[in-house]
């Protein structure tokens, strides 16, 4: 099969956010307790972080965490999690059934964030509190001192504020499961009036607000206009999620699962842009596509367990190659949405639905969906261009002309490199590609690497490197034309400079 790819240099889509590459640490199951943060370790800091944990996400490059949560934060008291440690209260954890030590609190994951090299993405509590509990978590956070909160902060141990500048406006609201859950009606006045209050304290922050918890609710598309309609003025971004499975075990239809990510964004886009035609507004509402993933081979094993324990094992998805291409192709999707999605979060990072698993006082090790999203994120930065794809397509149980290749078409003018990702979604056919970057000069390959040649179903559990990444050496490169052969089921990245 062959497929084309067309592109120029001056076709921009958007600079890249690089909070695209965001991620999401929730306190559930594992993430927190034995994931990054096990006192005890051979590897543990002097505040009990694993740093071989540290060390694999910083491969990563994650500019962004979103933190507490999830499900968790709607029933989050933060208080519970600031002072001396033994007199934090434990709790019960409702979302998750689990038992909360509150160990880990606000300034433990802070200084985590500052020795992983990433800003954090804080979720305030709009299940059971509200306004109040809102405005005073910012002001303990980012007001410099001389007020109560600030200088708790300060007799807490952190005399400088944490200056957070990304703020999350409750979670999925509109989720039956959501602890004190919302009409669209009462989360959007709510949300309207926690934001411009939180603004009132510090005018530098930017606010997510929540939108549909996924696309296929009852609600979806009514929620984020009614939302929007009450909270335009005040709120800057609107959340979409999206979780993947494939119980049916059908692989055509499974990768092409980023086809409906990509509609789902352009919808909500154009949602945003009817309630602003609507108002008149200047301002544009773009999208934080705050939790993404793939999440199912986990929820047998979890609808049988026993609740109230500390850190169960909770979504350990184990991971395979045929997850690691399409979080290759939700990569690309966002990535050529870039002109709305500014902020996204894989979710999760370390040991619930992650690309990251830990064993206790044992090793740290990386699942298929490692890799793309690391290449991505360490060499998708720049801005993306506008690129016309002809190629051979198909269609699967749920979508029609699904292109088999998937591919974006990245500058990063900083280090002068053009970088091509792309997924071959054939399970039988490798695809020759033939790629025009028209305003370039002189391009040659710096790498070109390929995640290929393995069994969709293989896993990297049992036998952790058994999935590489590797060179590829059928890419030539002309002048401005690039082309070479991607093998069947396969992620790949050529950077040219
Ligand atoms: O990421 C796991 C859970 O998925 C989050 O807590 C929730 O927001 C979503 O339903």
């Amino acid at each position: 099969m062959k497929a084309k790819i067309s592109t120029h240099k001056n076709q921009t889509v958007s600079k890249i956010d690089p909070r695209i590459y965001g991620s999401f640490i929730e306190h559930l199951g594992r993430a927190v307790y034995e994931g990054i943060y096990e006192p005890g370790h051979p590897t543990a800091n002097e505040q009990g972080f694993r740093q071989d944990v540290i060390d694999v996400i910083t491969e990563l490059n994650v500019p962004l965490v979103r933190y507490p949560g999830g499900n968790f934060v709607s029933g989050f008291k933060w208080e519970d999690s600031i002072g001396p440690r033994e007199e934090r209260p434990k709790r019960l954890e409702l979302a998750w059934k689990s038992i909360e030590t509150n160990e880990v609190g606000l300034h433990e994951f802070m200084e985590w964030s500052r020795e992983s090299n990433t800003e954090v993405n804080m979720a305030v509590n709009l299940g059971t509190r509200g306004i109040d509990a809102a405005r005073n978590l910012l002001e303990y956070c980012n007001h410099p001192g001389g007020t109560y909160w600030s200088d708790l902060r300060k007799e807490n141990g952190d005399e400088a504020p944490f200056n957070i500048k990304t703020w999350c406006l409750g979670n999925e609201m509109d989720g039956p499961w959501q602890i004190g859950a919302k009409t669209a009606d009462e989360y959007g006045r709510l949300a309207e009036e926690t934001a411009k209050v939180m603004k009132l304290v510090d005018d530098s922050i930017e606010v997510v607000v929540c939108g549909s918890s996924s696309s296929k609710m009852p609600t979806f598309g009514e929620w984020e206009y009614t939302v929007l309609d009450h909270s335009y003025e005040s709120v800057d971004f609107l959340s979409l999620h999206l979780y993947w499975e494939n119980f049916e075990n059908d692989l055509p239809n499974y990768l092409a699962k980023s086809v409906e990510m990509d509609r789902f964004i352009k919808d909500v886009a154009a949602i945003c842009d009817s309630v602003k035609a609507k108002k008149g507004s200047d301002k544009q509402i773009n999208l934080s596509f705050d939790e993404w993933n793939v999440w199912y081979h986990s929820k047998d094993a979890d609808a049988k367990r026993e609740p109230w324990d500390i850190a169960p094992p909770l979504l350990e998805d184990i991971y395979n190659f045929e997850d690691a291409l399409l979080v290759g192709c939700g990569l690309i999707t966002l990535l050529n949405n870039a002109d709305r999605v500014k902020i996204a979060c894989l979710a999760q990072l370390v040991n619930v639905i992650a690309p990251i698993m830990t064993v206790k006082d044992g090793e740290v090790w990386k699942q298929p969906t490692f890799y793309p999203f690391m290449q991505a994120s360490n060499f998708g930065r720049g801005k993306v261009l506008s690129a016309m794809n002809e190629g051979p397509t198909y269609d699967s149980v749920e979508f029609k002309d699904v292109p088999y290749l998937e591919s974006t078409v990245i500058h990063n003018e900083e280090n002068n490199e053009v970088v091509i990702f792309a997924v071959n979604r054939s399970e039988d056919s490798s695809l020759t590609i033939n790629t025009v970057l028209e305003g370039f000069e002189n391009l040659s390959i710096i790498e070109a690497t390929e995640l290929a040649d393995y069994d969709p179903k293989l896993t990297t559990q049992e036998k952790h490197d058994a999935m590489e990444l590797k060179k590829n050496d059928r890419i030539e490169v002309d002048g401005i034309t690039v082309s070479g052969q991607l093998k069947p089921l396969s992620w790949n990245m050529i950077r040219l400079a």
